[in-house]
Formats: C-alpha cells, sequence, structure tokens
C-alpha cells in the first residue's frame, strides 16, 4: 500500500453505510498568513502552519456512482478527463473507490471564476469530500474530513471551517496531525472580499509555483521564519480586535510571499498591470483614512480586507476607480 493509501485507510476507520447519492457546499477560505511550500509532497504537508478567513461563497458539489467511466461536469458543462482539473479530480477519487471498477459522476460548480488565484480548488476538494462523506455514510467529523480534503489540494483543509481558522503542518511523518481547525474567534465585522481583476486561467499552477520557489528562491530559506512571526502577531492582533495591525500583517506577508516568488530562477509573476494599479489605490485610500488592506494569492485578483461598516465606501471606490472585472456575486 502506497503513504496515501496507508493514509487514507487509517483516517477511514469504519465502513460506512452507501447512499444512492451525496452533495455538500464548502465555502472559499482566504489565507491572511499563507501556505506557500510542502515539506511532503506526496501528503501535502506544509513547510508552515497557516491562517484563513473563510467568505461565504464556494463549491458546490453532488456525487453519484457511475456506470462505465467517470463523468465530470464542471459549471454544467461537461468537463474532458483529459483536462487537468479533471485529472486532479480523477486521481482523488482513485483514493475512495472502494474498487478499481467503480466510478462516479461529479457535478461540481463554483460561485467563483475557476483556477484565477480566488481558491476555488480549496472549496472545490473540500466540498467533494464532503460529497463523499455523504454517498458512503462515513460520518467523519469535520477534523477527519479537513485530513482527507488536503490530500487533494492543502488549502482545502481550511475549507472544512467557517471564521479563523488555522492549519497544522504537524510533526508526524504520516500527516495524521496535520488537519485545520477554526479559532475561538468571532469578528462580525470583519470582511474579506475578492477584488476581481481578470478570471482567466493562470499561467501556472499554485502547486508547480509553490515547488519552484522552494527549489530555486534565494529568498524562500527566510519564508519559514517570516510566517512563524506572522502568526503569532496575527493572533495577537485578533484576539484585541487590532484591525490596523491585522491588516498590515496581512499585507506585508502576502508581499512577502510574492517576493519569494519573484526571486526565483525563472522568476514567477502572477500581476499584471491591474494588480498594480489596484494596490495603488489601497494604499492611497488608506492614506486618505480609510483602514483597508489587502491580500493576494497565486492569481493577479486582490482579496480586500476591511470592516463591514465600510462596505459602501469601498464599493463607491471601487466602481469610479474602474478597476475591475464586472461580476455579479464579487465586488
Ligand atoms: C497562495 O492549496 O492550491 O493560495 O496544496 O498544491 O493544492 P496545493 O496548493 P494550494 O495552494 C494555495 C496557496 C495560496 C496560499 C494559501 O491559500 O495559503
Amino acid at each position: 500500500m502506497n503513504r496515501k493509501a496507508q493514509f487514507v485507510s487509517a483516517v477511514l476507520k469504519k465502513k460506512g453505510s452507501q447512499r444512492a447519492a451525496g452533495s455538500a457546499f464548502a465555502p472559499v477560505n482566504i489565507a491572511l498568513v499563507k501556505y506557500w511550500g510542502k515539506r511532503d509532497q506526496e501528503l501535502n504537508l506544509p513547510v508552515t502552519n497557516s491562517l484563513s478567513y473563510t467568505l461565504s461563497i464556494g463549491t458546490h458539489t453532488s456525487i453519484s456512482l457511475a456506470d462505465r467511466q467517470d463523468a465530470i461536469w464542471l459549471n454544467d458543462v461537461p468537463l474532458s478527463l483529459e483536462h487537468p482539473i479533471a485529472r486532479r479530480l480523477i486521481a482523488f477519487c482513485d483514493l475512495f473507490r472502494p474498487d478499481p471498477a467503480t466510478y462516479f459522476q461529479i457535478k461540481t460548480k463554483n460561485e467563483v471564476p475557476t483556477g484565477a488565484g480566488l481558491a476555488s480548488s480549496a472549496s472545490g476538494f473540500a466540498a467533494l469530500t464532503m460529497a463523499m462523506n455523504d454517498l458512503f455514510g462515513w460520518d467523519l467529523d469535520r477534523r477527519e474530513l479537513s485530513l482527507l480534503a488536503r490530500l487533494g489540494s492543502g488549502s482545502a483543509c481550511r475549507s472544512l471551517f467557517d471564521g479563523f481558522v488555522e492549519w497544522h503542518t504537524g510533526s508526524r511523518e504520516d500527516g495524521l496531525d496535520s488537519f485545520a481547525e477554526r479559532l475561538d474567534v468571532e469578528w462580525p465585522e470583519f470582511s474579506v472580499e475578492p477584488w476581481i481583476l481578470s478570471s482567466e486561467q493562470k499561467a501556472i499552477d499554485s502547486r508547480k509555483a509553490m515547488q519552484a520557489t522552494i527549489e530555486h528562491s534565494s529568498l524562500y530559506a527566510a519564508w519559514p521564519a517570516k510566517v512563524a512571526h506572522d502568526l503569532s502577531a496575527l493572533k495577537r492582533a485578533l484576539f484585541d480586535r487590532d484591525f490596523d495591525t491585522l491588516g498590515a500583517i496581512c499585507e506585508n506577508n502576502a508581499l512577502t510571499m510574492h517576493a519569494t516568488m519573484i526571486a526565483t530562477a525563472p522568476p514567477i509573476i502572477y500581476w499584471t498591470e491591474e494588480s498594480l494599479r489596484a494596490m495603488r489605490l489601497v494604499w492611497q485610500w488608506r492614506k486618505n483614512g480609510l483602514p483597508i488592506y489587502f491580500t493576494m494569492d497565486a492569481g493577479p485578483n486582490l482579496k480586500l480586507i476591511f470592516l463591514k461598516k465600510d462596505e459602501a465606501t469601498v464599493r463607491t471606490l471601487i466602481l469610479s476607480s474602474k478597476v475591475y472585472y464586472p461580476t455579479s456575486k464579487c465586488l
């Protein structure tokens, strides 16, 4: 048995009672202190802990058994089984087939653009894991589900919880202590919203980019200590509800992650001209007195961090900036 299969059987201790179909919704999460780099590529174990905030938008997935081969629909369109997204979903499903001749029909719908650095893979693998739990009647708790979702995409383990969530790197080689958990913090005023500047698929996916950074960036060596520092400072700010300190930590953590990528040979740059224009606008608005910060992931879009009381002001500023991609769901 390979290490992934061993991991899955250690989590799935008891057999469930299978139903005809399963379905689930999982939300997108946005990292405030980022996960960037793996200590174990096979089991998706991160180099550092990370901390995220869960949004209300996400992915709806349903799954049932199919006759002769897997079939996948993404946003109501059948997906070629050769498509990179289909390949990743199928490889994940392979871990859970009761026998090799069990096939699945999967229908998945994203409320955000797929593969544009808006964490659709996190909500996607979390929703698929929960839908399988429903189909197979595993009856797993959230922590166990987060362990399984992590095998699909690391950041997916944080999408099993709402609010502020920490993913622990863990110290075990078998990865059984690398799960996510919700922090005991309620902050209804806190808000993160994507500012969509492009919905194009990214040129290089985050998995390849983070591995290239580890292997070929002279700045990566400084990253683990930076994350440890930012995590403890961010938790303090979070428990004190100190918005400006928290926003400054998040923004700097994201920019530092991008700096490690830019220093990679050859360089990895997700920013477009619009990304830079948008960053400068955020800095200008802040200078003018609005408490607003941004974070960015493996894509050109910004995620704005602000307080709910300022939502109308932020919307007006974005619309008047003309730097936006029109969509009904996001800013
Ligand atoms: C920049 O979770 O997509 O969004 O584990 O290889 O699937 P894999 O990577 P993924 O990486 C997310 C990276 C990030 C930061 C974060 O979400 O913490």
